[in-house]
């Protein structure tokens, strides 16, 4: 059976850990050697594009970057043709869409792995650096708690999902309209031995956590609704006094791109707890750990 990668929760919690050790590998087989990857980008990317198209380099293979109006998804030709053409020139198939549903839409005809470059509902590749950087940082995550303060969407529902399986708690701090429901709260409790729980308010959310992420407020696709999200989460600003009422020590993590002043002050981007860097760095390990975990190396 084809394997996809479209939600963490697409992984055991096993797989999730083996894609976690293959990421720190130094001696990683060649497994794309004379395969092609398909990276289709329906918005933009900097660290996704670059640390996929290495990623690929680094396995052996080719990739091959492709904007989204040039295949034309439902426009030029329907999800399912471009799918089934792709995938007899490439053995992965890399898809960041405006619509997740056009991902779900790929797995039901891929015969090669179909792998979320982000959606509006996930960004799995983004969770395993996370989780990466968290342990190459802090050590194990079981029973830690692990912050998230912002908007609960792509970015926070996959990181989510990788901290319960993982056996930490996600500690969610959203404002109410950006938050988890009471239904996705149950689901995120039932993937493993961590927890979610959910707090509205900033220092709140973030009491007792080892590290604390966060995320733009306005995604993209959502530019519309930037001045009454500067409203929304105006209290929700990741400051000095903040990360004072996580636990000494704390990390600062976020997926980037960022904006200082808004979601995150300057002093803690660029402060002595912030470890945007590596985490963006560990994309490309994380982008091979995944890879070679598709391929079938174990
Ligand atoms: N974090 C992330 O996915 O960045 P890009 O949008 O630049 O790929
Ligand atoms: N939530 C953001 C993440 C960017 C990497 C967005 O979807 O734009």
């Amino acid at each position: 059976m084809t394997r996809h990668l479209l939600d963490v929760t697409d992984l055991t919690t096993d797989e999730l850990r083996l894609v976690l050790q293959l990421a720190q590998r130094t001696d990683l087989p060649p497994v794309l050697a004379g395969k092609g990857v398909a990276l289709i980008f329906e918005k933009p990317s900097n660290r996704t594009r670059h640390s996929m198209e290495m990623a690929v380099v680094r396995l052996g293979g080719h990739p091959v970057y492709t904007r989204g109006e040039e295949v034309g998804f439902d426009d030029r030709e329907s999800v399912e043709d471009i799918t089934r053409v792709m995938g007899g020139y490439h053995d992965v198939l890399g898809v960041r869409t405006l619509a997740h549903s056009i991902a779900v839409r790929m797995t039901m005809v891929s015969a090669v792995p179909v792998v979320n470059l982000l959606s509006e509902r996930a960004h799995p590749l983004q969770a395993i650096a996370d989780v990466l950087t968290m342990q190459q940082v802090h050590g194990t995550l079981d029973g830690r708690t692990i912050a998230f303060v912002g908007d609960y969407n792509n970015v926070s529902r996959s990181l989510a999902e990788a901290c319960v399986m993982l056996g930490a708690q996600i500690s969610l701090g959203c404002p109410v309209g950006y938050h988890a429901t009471d239904e996705e709260l149950q689901r995120l409790n039932l993937l493993g031995s961590g927890a979610a729980i959910q707090a509205h308010a900033a220092a709140e959310a973030v009491a007792g956590a080892i590290a604390v992420h966060t995320d733009s407020w306005t995604s993209m696709g959502q530019e519309a609704e930037r001045g009454a999200r500067a409203k929304a989460f105006e209290r929700f600003t990741i400051t000095e006094q903040v990360m004072a009422a996580a636990e000494p020590g704390a990390g600062f993590y976020h997926c980037l791109p960022a904006s200082r002043g808004v979601e995150v002050t300057a002093e803690v981007i660029d402060g002595p707890q912030s470890h945007v860097f590596a985490q963006a760095h560990n994309r490309l390990h994380a982008a091979c750990g995944a890879l070679a975990f598709l391929m079938g190396v174990c």
